[in-house]
């Protein structure tokens, strides 16, 4: 089965994480698109690459997001600016879980400054791989609409 297309994207204080996080995404058989930004010295602003991500994931070219900032506030807040963008901010693998589960999130955004590597590892892998349950939750979702 062809694995899910994933765009990502940080500013220059998630671009280390991001570059972990597409290795790895690369080496899993996902469909890698990186939406920048492109290097950890040069400062660009959060908005534009939550919004490249929002973008892709709205208009179909990704079936999931990732966004990766400093704290992963700011690019959630731009991400989920987006009119079918369920951008969840998660610290921690059952929150990436849940937000799954409960929220059919399809954007992840991640803190490079307040997470480690391993930890963020675990929250892509869990994030892309657990199903939305449905049910009881379709009616709130629905209404986050
Ligand atoms: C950049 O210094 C920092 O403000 C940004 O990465 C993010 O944490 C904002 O929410």
């Amino acid at each position: 089965m062809a694995k899910k297309s994933i765009a990502i994207a940080a500013d220059h204080a998630g671009f280390d994480l991001k570059s972990k996080l597409v290795e790895d995404l690369k080496a899993s058989g996902y469909d890698v698109q990186d939406l920048g930004t492109n290097d950890a010295t040069t400062s660009v602003d959060y908005p534009d690459f939550g919004r490249a991500v929002a973008e892709a994931v709205t208009s179909g070219k990704a079936e999931r997001g990732v966004v990766v900032c400093g704290t992963g506030i700011g690019i959630s807040i731009a991400a989920n600016r987006h009119a079918g963008v369920r951008a969840a901010l998660c610290h921690d693998e059952t929150s990436a879980r849940l937000c799954r589960e409960h929220n059919d999130a399809n954007v992840l955004a991640l803190g490079a400054r307040l997470i480690g590597e391993v930890v963020a590892k675990d929250c892509v892998r869990t994030f892309l791989n657990t199903e939305y349950a449905g049910e009881r939750h379709a009616r709130r979702v629905a209404k986050l609409g």
